[in-house]
């Protein structure tokens, strides 16, 4: 794929023709401002407020999302201006996306480098600045290299895992869940990720489980296998007979991909997103602005679940340790984190694993839901030294869920071990208990963490472990209650059923 697109690139040039256009988009101011959608949000998933899992339709959101009609129309005239093409309008009406000369005077440098991974964004041109908050482009119209995908081969320590030990550790019933008419979950791939039903049928087979229904909205070609087939062969396992949707992009891009996700009707309620980076390789701008792609989501009755990385706490060093280095999406504060730990071979008791990602978010600030949590965390336990992380950021993980040693059919039979093995296993439990509220006639969980600190406890505290990179002086301590490298531990399926009920 890579060599393809270099070679059309190429060929342009050969034939000196200046044509070569870059995909961009817009962020437009909305009729609301971003603080009363965060204000809707927390009014919607947190216990004892009225409007407490009141989630708002597709169409009530867009009221709220679009940008005013004259804005709109100031925005395409300006596009069609300068000779924009393939000018498309989001559903929720506050993106424009289109291409463009690569050569358009229209817009100004970039004032910061190009980020290693996602979007670049450009200055907003002088004459949209009362419509547009954010323009963005993929960078260079060359194509990005692959995030590392969150799951990593090699000798991991702790007892080897499958949808049997899970379910058994976790008191996760195998029972299908209750068939609800298009009921569905959503795991997110990127970048040439692909997977075979014949795969997802062979692991089924092995563990005497019923076949699931996986449909595909986005690119099922490329021919990487290593996230996809672990991703889908343990969310549909876990939370049998759920519809999970693969749903793809070629970019790193939240914004298309929620895009893709509001085109599944009905949307999927629980999404699993087990793709991810270091903040210090994305563009601030780009991570604000995604961030509020997930809090439409939450706000129509999603749950989202990210993973928080598998190099602990992250570096920006390269030959020293430099400063601690987070993984986005997950310190998106509209997501739900989570970490990795694995199960000690000698005593079976979950123990947090060094590579969890853990620590807190560069960009991101702690939201009200956490504080608490956080403040017991750093006034009780020994930290790392101040200068290495944020204080007063969000805090990763939220949870955690066993990561090390997953059984996985690609054509053969291997392991693969990392927080990307966590966040399908939780996201399925939590299918599992949004299946049951649908068939009682109650609204799905929508965005849980508010609720998740209010209980405080979600089944397993993991008191153990921690995540020091090597080269850096420590890393985050596990300990009781939450802390920056297990959140508030592992789930027990009626522990973390009885949290949310609330
Ligand atoms: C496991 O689930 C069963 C059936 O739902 C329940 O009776 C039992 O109390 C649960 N055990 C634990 C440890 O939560
Ligand atoms: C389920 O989805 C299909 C296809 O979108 C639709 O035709 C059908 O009416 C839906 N059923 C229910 C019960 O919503
Ligand atoms: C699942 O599909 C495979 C391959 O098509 C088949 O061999 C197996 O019997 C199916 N399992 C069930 C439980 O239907
Ligand atoms: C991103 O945001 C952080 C926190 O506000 C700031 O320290 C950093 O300089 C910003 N980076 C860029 C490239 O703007
Ligand atoms: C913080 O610690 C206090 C005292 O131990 C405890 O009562 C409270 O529940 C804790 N809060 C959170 C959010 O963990
Ligand atoms: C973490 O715990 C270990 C002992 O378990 C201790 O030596 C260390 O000082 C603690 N704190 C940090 C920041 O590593």
């Amino acid at each position: 794929m890579v060599s393809v697109t270099l070679f059309a690139a190429a060929l342009v040039c050969l034939l000196g023709v200046s044509v070569q256009a870059v995909e961009m988009s817009m962020h437009l101011v909305s009729k609301v401002s971003p603080e009363f959608l965060h204000a809707e949000l927390m009014a919607r998933s947190t216990p004892g407020s009225s409007r407490f899992r009141q989630h708002m339709s597709q169409a009530e959101l867009k009221r709220h999302t679009e940008a005013s009609d004259a804005c709109t129309t100031a925005v395409l005239h300006w596009l069609d201006t300068h000779g924009a093409t393939d000018v498309r309008v989001g559903s929720m009406g506050d993106h424009v996306f289109f291409s463009i000369a690569q050569s358009d005077v229209a817009f100004s440098a970039p004032s910061a480098p190009a980020p290693r991974f996602g979007r670049q964004s450009l200055p907003v041109p002088h004459d949209l600045a009362d419509c547009v908050r954010y323009v963005f482009r993929a960078t260079s119209g060359t194509p990005q290299i692959p995030k590392k995908r969150n799951n990593v081969k090699g000798n991991f320590p702790g007892m080897n895992q499958d949808p049997l030990t899970i379910a058994a550790r976790y008191n996760v019933s195998h029972d299908p869940i209750p068939v609800i008419a298009n009921f569905s979950q959503g795991v997110a791939e990127f970048e040439g990720e692909q997977f075979y039903q014949s795969n997802i049928d062979a692991f089924n087979t092995r563990y005497g489980l019923a076949n699931n229904t996986i449909e595909v909205s986005g690119p099922n070609k490329g021919g990487y296998f290593g996230e996809g087939n672990l991703d889908l062969e343990y969310i549909q396992s876990i939370a049998a007979s759920a519809t999970t949707w693969w749903i793809a992009e070629k970019d790193f891009d939240f914004t298309k991909w929620t895009e893709n996700v509001l085109s599944i009707h009905p949307m999927p309620l629980v999404l699993s997103i087990s793709w991810g980076s270091g903040e210090s390789g994305f563009d601030n701008v780009t991570m604000e602005s995604e961030s509020e792609e997930f809090r439409k989501l939450g706000l129509l009755g999603a749950t989202i679940f990210s993973a928080s990385g598998d190099q602990g706490t992250g570096t920006t060093g390269f030959f020293s340790c430099g400063t601690f280095d987070p993984t986005w999406p997950a310190t998106s504060p509209y997501v739900t984190a989570v970490g990795g730990t694995y199960a000690n071979s000698q005593t079976s008791e979950e123990v947090s694993w060094s590579g969890s990602g853990g620590g807190f978010s560069t960009v991101f600030a702690a939201p009200s839901y956490q504080q608490s949590a956080i403040h017991n965390y750093t006034s009780t336990t020994a930290l790392p030294p101040a200068e290495y992380f944020t204080a007063g950021g969000r805090g990763v993980p939220d949870v955690a869920a066993l990561s090390n040693n997953f059984e996985v059919y690609s054509y053969g039979w291997g392991t693969e071990t990392g927080t990307s093995a966590a966040t399908p296993t939780f996201a399925a439990i939590v299918t599992r208990i949004n299946a049951q509220r649908l068939s009682q006639q109650k609204p799905s969980l929508g965005f849980i963490n508010p609720t998740l600190y209010s209980v405080g406890h979600i089944g397993f505290d993991v008191v153990s472990g921690n995540n020091q990179v090597s080269g850096c002086p420590a890393g985050f301590n596990a300990t009781v209650g939450w802390d920056a490298i297990s959140g508030l531990g592992t789930p027990v399926f009626g522990v973390l059923d009885a949290a949310l009920s609330g």
